[in-house]
């Protein structure tokens, strides 16, 4: 017998089923495992479950679908309409009502597992699946025939409506209980944690239907700066960034310094830990405060960071990451309460997840990259560099994937730079000097004009001109060689030497002026022979760290370059190359990708699935140890000329010509070069 019961047809997913007429849309899209939100379970509260019929002629899907397909509007949909509206064309999938063949759209926005798009340039997507979610339920009144716990049909309500079994309830939500059951009438809004790897947990109970914004915050917590990004677990949506320097700076520039406080000073991990926990609470709170919203929502955080940092944030000594052989107190990921590590100013019942560490110098910024940048998903052989103090490099491809890190030190976050600044409105993050005339111009976070473009000075009244960020210092340097201001040793030529009076003397060497705003009362910029010397330090460390992986795969070249960095602006390939920061390819085969540590962050924070994906990653990548490898140094000795002291670079030859300067007089600043050892 053919079933003559309406065909309900659900697009973008194409799932197909008949019903009989007078079945509610969301019951139809649910036996058919489409995927419609809900927080209200039907009760026309919540308008998760918003869909859009089509009406006409289908040929594709066979179906003719009249006006009157769906039931009328019915009071529930007149009376959401009134109060918050109703998109033309939408009707609550939980009211409206199937009555012939139908054609329903559902729009992104009310699928929960939602795709959100990460990057414009690459349109990679992520799925939404968060853990945290919030859920109304009817609990049954007490009965004093049948007793029983509120917390108990608490329970048996989330089991029979939303299919949640075995919630752990902490005392102080317990505590909550009974109130809000009374409050609201036996009728609350519940937020459940559901983790990858446990089991579901009540973060609160509130009375009544609660749709305040459910909030998560993705925090890259480098050892110079920490950036956060504040997202909307229900729509993906990143409502606001914020960045900050890490107090910790103060107790050591780079990270073994940090564990030699430690290791100094009797209780110098805890005020480590207190000082970046008091900086995380103040992220928190920046960030909330700039979306308008209360940090309290915030229920869920996601820290990514390097092994020291990673014990320091935690409270733990970090003593035995400073010697071989660099044993960390545990690799594996972690699940806490926020207010375990002291992030208070979240929800009180907040769950933070730190990413699995890879080893003893390769930490969970590391594993943040490779879920972001998926080397391990890759035909072609992919590097991937994470420039920060300390660098995260990958290599790898589908059959093998390889990961160091590399003691760059601070420089590429304009620390130690003379004019150097954190990524920040003001901050030069572009510069072009003109080969001929040897004249700067450049470009300050903030505004999209150059610096001789007309209108320059009003568009940058507010914020000035105040020193150059790391992917500036870059540009800088890469252009300084380009135009023959600096020769393949490093030194800067002086005023004779190169023709222009911006390469003035500093002591016995020489620094290159790129921009004077004292008549404004604001600085003098320069790239000093110090801050070359730095870039050449954290540069030469960057190539050592790739080319000891690329020893490590045996192969001489790579197919694929991306560059990813926490310092804001995306690193210009070019220039990285000129400065041989990165092994010789193609311009092509170089790709920037901004913050890629930060986004593996946001991937986990909004992904579930991606945290057990990323644990199971981390297990199979192979660590190479850089600060007992004794071809690293060799490879950082010969890394520090510009762009390197014997590898040829045929491919950046082929894209730019590199004056043939020397400018070594026969003192100055020529030797000495040592380099910063982490350990
Ligand atoms: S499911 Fe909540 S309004 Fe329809």
């Amino acid at each position: 017998m053919t079933d003559t019961n309406p065909l309900v047809i659900f697009t973008p997913s194409g799932k197909r089923g008949r019903f009989p007429a007078g079945t509610p849309v969301l019951t139809a899209a649910r036996k058919l495992g489409v995927d419609l939100d809900s927080v209200c379970g039907g009760r026309g509260i919540c308008s998760r479950c918003q869909v859009t019929p089509a009406f006409g002629e289908f040929p594709k899907h066979g179906v003719s679908v009249a006006r009157d397909a769906l039931s009328g509007w019915n009071a529930v949909e007149a009376r959401y309409d009134e109060k918050r509206g109703l998109p033309e064309g939408r009707r609550l999938g939980c009211q409206a009502t199937i009555q012939s063949d139908v054609v329903i759209d559902v729009p992104p926005e009310s699928q929960v597992h939602r795709q959100v798009v990460r990057k414009a340039a690459t349109g990679r997507v992520i799925e939404m699946d968060p853990a945290t979610h919030r859920y109304l339920v009817d609990v049954a009144e007490p009965d004093m025939h049948d007793p029983s716990g509120d917390l108990q049909r608490l329970r048996e309500a989330l089991r029979a409506s939303w299919g949640i079994e075995g919630v752990e309830v902490p005392l102080r939500v317990l505590a909550t209980l009974q109130p809000a059951l009374r409050q609201g009438k036996w009728q609350v809004t519940v937020t459940v944690h559901r983790p990858h790897d446990g089991p579901p947990r009540l973060l609160d109970i509130r009375p009544g239907f609660v749709d305040t914004p459910l909030l998560g915050l993705a925090i890259d917590l480098g050892s110079t700066t920490i950036a956060g990004h504040l997202c909307d677990l229900t729509s993906g949506e990143v409502l606001a960034s914020a960045g900050l320097m890490n107090p910790q700076i103060r107790f050591g520039e780079d990270l073994m310094s940090r564990v030699s406080y430690a290791m100094m000073n009797p209780g110098g991990a805890a005020e480590m830990a207190a000082a970046v926990r008091v900086a995380l609470n103040g992220l928190a709170s920046e960030i909330a405060t700039e979306a308008g919203v209360d940090p309290t929502e915030i229920v869920e955080a996601v820290i990514v960071c390097n092994p020291v940092m990673h014990h320091l944030v935690l409270g733990l000594d970090p003593v035995e990451l400073g010697q071989a052989p660099f044993a960390l107190s545990t690799s594996e990921s972690l699940s806490l309460a926020a207010d375990e590590l002291g992030l208070t100013s979240l929800h009180p019942q907040a769950r933070t997840y730190l990413l699995p560490c890879i080893a003893g110098h390769v930490g969970a910024d590391a594993a943040a990259v490779a879920l972001s940048e998926e080397p391990d998903k890759q035909d072609a052989l992919t590097l991937v560099i994470d420039v920060g103090t300390n660098a995260e490099i990958l290599l790898g491809n589908r059959d093998r994937v390889l990961a160091c890190s590399s003691p760059t030190g601070p420089a590429f976050e304009g620390a130690q730079i003379s004019s150097g600044q954190r990524a920040a409105p003001g901050a030069i993050e572009r510069i072009e000097i003109d080969p001929a005339t040897k004249e700067p111009r450049f470009r300050v976070i903030g505004s999209d004009l150059w610096s001789d473009d007309p209108g320059f000075a009003a568009a940058t009244a507010v914020t000035g001109v105040t020193g150059i960020c790391g992917s500036g210092i870059i540009e800088a340097v890469a252009e300084m060689r380009m135009a023959g201001l600096l020769d393949a040793s490093g030194l800067i030529g002086s005023a004779e030497q190169t023709g222009t009076s911006r390469c003035e003397p500093e002591g016995r060497t020489h620094a290159y002026l790129v921009h004077d705003g004292t008549s404004d009362g604001g600085p003098r910029i320069t790239v000093t022979q110090g801050d070359i010397r730095a870039i050449q330090l954290a540069k030469s460390a960057l190539y050592a760290g790739a080319r000891l992986l690329m020893d490590e795969m045996g192969v001489d070249s790579v197919d694929r370059i991306v560059l990813a960095g926490a310092f804001g602006a995306h690193i210009s390939p070019k220039h990285a190359m000129v400065l041989g920061m990165i092994p010789d390819a193609p311009l092509a085969a170089v790709t920037s990708a901004g913050n890629a540590a930060g986004t593996g962050a946001r991937i986990a924070l909004l992904n579930r699935a991606a945290r057990g994906r990323i644990e199971q990653v981390v297990r199979q990548i192979t660590k190479v140890e850089t600060a007992i490898e004794p071809r690293f140094q060799e490879h950082f000795v010969a890394a520090n000329a510009l762009p390197h002291a014997t590898a040829p670079f045929p491919e950046l030859r082929r894209v730019v010509t590199l004056p043939e300067v020397a400018f070594n007089a026969g003192g100055g600043d020529g030797g000495g070069r040592r380099r910063r050892r982490r350990a």
